[in-house]
């Protein structure tokens, strides 16, 4: 009932822009993701290639233009349903458009005419390679266009501009981007560079796309001759600079590695700023979603994938390993463990020195303090699993469930053999084989009987001695 009335609202005002009342100005964001990225030399698509645990493609997506009144486009390259996949994992609202040839980025832009076709307030193009683009530059970018500019480009000063498209401004005014390739001696010196990001007045965009020829030496339809046009229509076209950092493209596995660092000190900052303790924050790597309560503390050499919350007052010591988990308030991790994906350990959990955990919920005040291996299993409150404890989860073929009871104590070095139930208050004797279910309160004890013979040892030692002299003697 009340979206009926929202949208009755917004049609009794007919002279305003749809999405109006929400967001001001209604948005199409375009990604160009055709790129193979020979470069990278790998056989996976470039933009697929993560940063802090999530691809490029989807750093550059979440900081999209999102909500009412914006609508996304990704282009593509042909045979590549990953990046197709990747984009609407991220953002569900996503179209993609496949780029059969690659023309050039002008040429990319119109693979997504249908969705251009359909108008916006506003037309913003981004790279999937540009990872460490942040929402309020596109905000910036857009603000131009309401003051009634047609074009806003985002800019930077290279500390090296050889292969970017170069920004020539007169009187203040954008009046074209040269593209290396095509650059003058004195065009090459101009270190103002194009990031490849730009905002378009909607109404207008299609018609100046449509204009791009590909005259150039490398015989492509070039994004950055849409400067031109505008200027050419007596129409402005601005720059809106940021920092380098922010647009660093991403085309080899050492621009990777680069991103990568300025990535992780953003989310080492962020982490402090919402009250994580990093004893040594350089060493420290998470990943873009990882989530965290108050009075987290993390020490030196941990590594945080995806997919990681770790709760109020909980310590992650040193070199531990950490993916698609979830820490409880007041858990304890490490050092050197390792949680892998599907691990959920609840309140006050202590998972000690040379832990494996897969796949296993592992109840309140459950210990594993040392040596272990918890995998497909679930674990009852209070439970306590002693050092070298093992879930066997694999035949060989398929895996099975370990269920431990809550208050159960598994004695040291035993191997739970699945699928197998351990009851409630249950004692499991050290280095037991348990194949059969052992129920609550019981105790099971699977070992061979122990034989002391009186003596043996030094009746051993002769044998092994007899007319040999001894070392040493
Ligand atoms: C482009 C800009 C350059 C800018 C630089 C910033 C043009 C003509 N040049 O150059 O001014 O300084 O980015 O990094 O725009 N793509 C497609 N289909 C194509 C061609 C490209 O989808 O046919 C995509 C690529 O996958 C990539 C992006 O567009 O994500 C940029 O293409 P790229 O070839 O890397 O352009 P540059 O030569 O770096
Ligand atoms: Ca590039």
């Amino acid at each position: 009932m009340r979206a009926a009335a929202a949208t009755v609202a917004e049609d009794d005002l007919p002279r305003l822009p749809k999405g109006f009342l929400m967001s001001g100005r209604t948005s199409l964001t375009i990604v160009l993701a055709a790129g193979e990225g020979t470069r990278m030399r790998s056989s996976m698509p470039k933009v697929l290639h993560p940063v802090a645990g999530q691809s490029l493609l989807a750093h550059v997506l979440s900081a999209a233009p999102k909500g009412v009144g914006t609508a996304l486009a990704v282009v593509i390259g042909p045979n590549h349903q990953a990046v197709d996949d990747e984009a609407k994992r991220y953002r569900p609202d996503a179209q993609t458009f496949v780029q059969q040839d690659r023309k050039g980025t002008a040429h990319a832009v119109l693979a997504a005419r249908q969705a251009l076709a359909r108008g916006a307030d506003d037309l913003i193009i981004a790279f999937g390679d540009t990872p460490l683009i942040s929402a309020t530059t596109f905000e910036r970018l857009r603000a131009p266009l309401k003051q009634g500019a047609t074009l806003a480009v985002l800019g930077f000063r290279a500390a090296d501009p050889t292969g970017y498209g170069r920004l020539l401004v007169e009187n203040g005014r954008l009046t074209a981007i040269r593209e290396q390739a095509d650059a003058s001696p004195a065009e090459r010196d101009v270190t103002l560079c194009n990031a490849g990001v730009m905002a378009f007045d909607g109404r207008t965009a299609l018609s100046i796309l449509e204009k791009i020829g590909h005259a150039n030496s490398k015989g492509e339809y070039y994004l950055t001759d849409a400067v031109t046009i505008v200027r050419d229509l007596g129409l402005e076209a601005v720059v809106i600079e940021t920092s380098e950092d922010e647009v660093r493209g991403i085309n080899t596995k050492a621009q990777l590695a680069e991103a990568e660092s300025v990535m992780q000190a953003r989310l080492r900052k962020a982490a402090m700023e919402a009250g994580v303790t990093l004893i040594a924050p350089e060493t420290v790597f998470l990943a873009a979603d990882t989530t965290f309560g108050k009075d987290v503390t993390i020490e030196p050499f941990v590594v945080i994938g995806p997919g990681v919350s770790i709760a109020d007052g909980a310590v992650i010591h040193s070199f531990s390993h950490i993916a698609q988990a979830s820490i409880g308030k007041k858990a304890s991790v490490g050092p050197y463990a390792r949680l892998r994906p599907g691990t959920s350990l609840g309140e006050g959990a202590r998972i000690g020195n040379f832990v494996e955990t897969k796949a296993a919920t592992l109840e309140a005040g459950v210990k594993v303090n040392h040596l272990s291996y918890v995998g497909d299993a679930h674990v009852g409150a209070n439970a306590n699993l002693g050092a070298g404890t093992i879930t066997c989860n694999y035949d060989g073929f398929s895996k099975h469930k370990t269920e431990i009871g809550s208050n159960a104590f598994v004695g040291t070095n035993s191997s739970l053999v699945a699928p197998v139930k351990i009851g409630n208050g249950a004692y499991i004797g050290s280095g037991s084989v348990i194949t059969r279910d052992v129920p609550d309160d019981a105790m099971a004890v699977e070992r061979n009987q122990q034989n002391n013979r009186e003596g043996g040892a030094v009746r051993y030692r002769e044998l092994k001695t007899r007319g040999k002299t001894p070392k040493g003697g």
